[in-house]
């Protein structure tokens, strides 16, 4: 398929005034990326489990070594991603506009490899370890004994990845910095997230009744999809830098007068 080259007017006349521009991203910016998300099927020694049984305060207390373990292997995905075009794109969007925030669901960190500044990561960093005892960031451990997980070097404390599992509450500084966008924003994004979960979902839904301009970038449709103002059901790797294009476009042609 070609990629877009046109968008409708008003989305860019949205986007080439709006004062704060606010993204929601989800798995589906990095799918692009070779990042499995969570939904997808996992594969090789993984396929068996089922990564919402995984990522979970019960898992780590019934099985930290099996939870350690596939986070290894996630981590090991993320060592080896690469931004990609959408990444590349939302970094230069950030600097066409006055106010920009990216809100990400994502712990892969991809968004500041590709250059991106005020980002907010709602759901944690794959890439830091903290004790789930004392709660300390720890950085290097000792190597624990095959399947286990490492202990922290302060409590002897079982150590884990420093993200969101399902059923724990958000980081508080993150939500409330991600809820202020938007409901300041005037127009956002919401790029590759199914919508489904919260709190994250409810963000695009604040910014429709705050009376923002809301853009779903998603092939599949989600819960969000009848709500949005625009949607732009292609690959977010080939849309967003289309969008920015025409949005450079469009800056061009409005202080060149035309
Ligand atoms: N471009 C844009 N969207 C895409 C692309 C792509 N190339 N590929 C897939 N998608 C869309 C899918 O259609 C789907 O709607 O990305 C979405 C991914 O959905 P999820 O896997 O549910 O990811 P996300 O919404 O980020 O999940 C939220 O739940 O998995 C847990 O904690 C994890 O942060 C994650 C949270």
């Amino acid at each position: 398929m070609e990629p877009r080259t046109s968008f409708p007017p008003p989305l860019l006349t949205a986007l080439a005034q709006a004062q704060h521009v606010a993204v929601l991203t989800g798995a589906g910016i990095s799918a692009e990326s070779g990042i499995p998300t969570f939904r997808d099927a996992q594969t090789g020694l993984w396929a068996r489990y089922d990564p919402q049984e995984l990522a979970t305060p019960w898992a780590l207390r019934q099985n930290p070594g099996l939870v350690w373990s596939w986070y290894e292997w996630r981590r090991s995905l993320v060592r080896q991603a690469k931004p990609n075009p959408g990444h590349r794109a939302l970094v230069e969007l950030e600097s066409l506009v006055p106010r920009f925030t990216l809100i990400t669901q994502n712990v892969d960190g991809l968004h500041q490899a590709a250059g991106s500044h005020n980002v907010i990561e709602l759901h944690g960093n794959i890439m830091r370890t903290r004790c789930a005892d004392c709660g300390r960031p720890v950085t290097s451990w000792d190597p624990p004994p095959e399947g286990q997980a490492p202990a922290c070097p302060h409590c002897r404390g079982v150590l884990r990845p420093d993200v969101v599992f399902f059923g724990e509450p958000l980081p508080t500084d993150a939500l409330e910095r991600a809820l202020e966008a938007a409901t300041q924003c005037e127009v956002m994004l919401v790029v590759g997230t199914s919508a489904v979960v919260e709190p994250a979902a409810s963000l695009p839904r604040y910014a429709l009744q705050a009376g923002a301009t809301v853009v779903e970038v998603n092939p599949q449709e989600t819960p969000l999809s009848p709500l949005v103002h625009y949607r732009l059901a292609e690959p977010a790797g080939r849309v967003l830098p289309a969008l920015v294009r025409a949005l450079k476009e469009h800056l061009a042609q409005l202080r060149g007068g035309r």
